[in-house]
């Protein structure tokens, strides 16, 4: 059966000692415990290696949250995925709206980001998701489908068994507005017939995919609730660990 994750997303926040401190209580506020989802924190590229060495990696897995589409060479100021891999880091955010919308990823960029990244043995957490306008007009299920269709759906069969799927509508983040429990539910729902219809239902059946969006401590266990929603990907909640160990503990 699939697995439960819930994944932090920090975004460009903390200094590096504000990253280590916030894992380092992050991950003394998981000793003992046994968490029923697998707990992951997305931090920025250079807390990856400190953070990953000061933390219980079994426990909280370590993801950057972006790599670059090339494998090495003359690309200033990039990362490549065997660098993320060398720091003990083992998922990778791909497809975040955010870096869809401002620094201009094409499915094309995206295709090469996934590839490299299964390549040097990361987990991509994939994102899609739609923008308000495409929700009021109500195209947002052929609108995600093809960011899928596009881009992660062309992996082998074997492949696609090694992502996750984190579906983030862009009117959501950040925002204070959560998806409706009924909405994210259906959307994932949705999500998880055009994997079966592309991969087969077993596939479907064993893919993790979380909601992202204003997923709070509040609202995370009616969302984690939800037959489809197997845990989120979380931004401002992921910053303070009383806040993010709450939305662990709903599941
Ligand atoms: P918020 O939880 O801050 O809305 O961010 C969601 C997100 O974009 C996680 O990747």
């Amino acid at each position: 059966m699939r697995k439960n994750i819930v994944a932090g997303n920090w975004k460009m926040n903390k200094t590096l000692q504000e990253g280590l401190a916030l894992a380092t209580e992050l991950d003394e506020a998981l000793k003992g415990t046994t968490p029923n989802c697998d707990v992951v924190i997305g931090t920025p590229f250079i807390h990856l290696a400190s953070v990953a060495a000061a933390i219980d990696t079994t426990k909280i897995g370590v993801a950057a949250q972006n790599c670059a589409d090339k494998e090495s060479g003359a690309y200033t100021g990039e990362i490549s995925a065997a660098m993320v891999k060398s720091t003990g880091a083992a998922y990778v955010i791909l497809g975040h709206s955010e870096r869809r919308e401002y620094y201009h990823e094409t499915s094309e960029i995206l295709n090469s980001k996934v590839a490299l990244a299964l390549a040097n043995g990361l987990t991509p957490i994939y994102c899609c998701g739609e923008a308000l306008d495409i929700r009021n007009a109500n195209t947002q299920n052929a609108f995600v489908q093809t960011q899928l269709e596009e881009t992660v759906f062309n992996l082998s069969t074997e492949d696609f068994k090694k992502i996750v799927i984190a579906y983030e509508p862009i009117w959501a983040i950040g925002t204070g507005v959560t998806a409706s429990t009924e909405q994210a539910q259906e959307m994932l729902a949705f999500i998880r017939s055009i994997i079966a219809a592309k991969f087969g239902k077993d596939v479907a059946d064993s893919t993790s995919i979380l909601y992202g969006g204003s997923c709070n401590a509040k609202n995370a266990p009616e969302l984690f609730a939800q037959p489809d929603i197997d845990g989120g990907l979380i931004g401002g909640a992921s910053l303070k660990v009383a806040d993010f160990k709450a939305i662990i503990d709903a599941f």
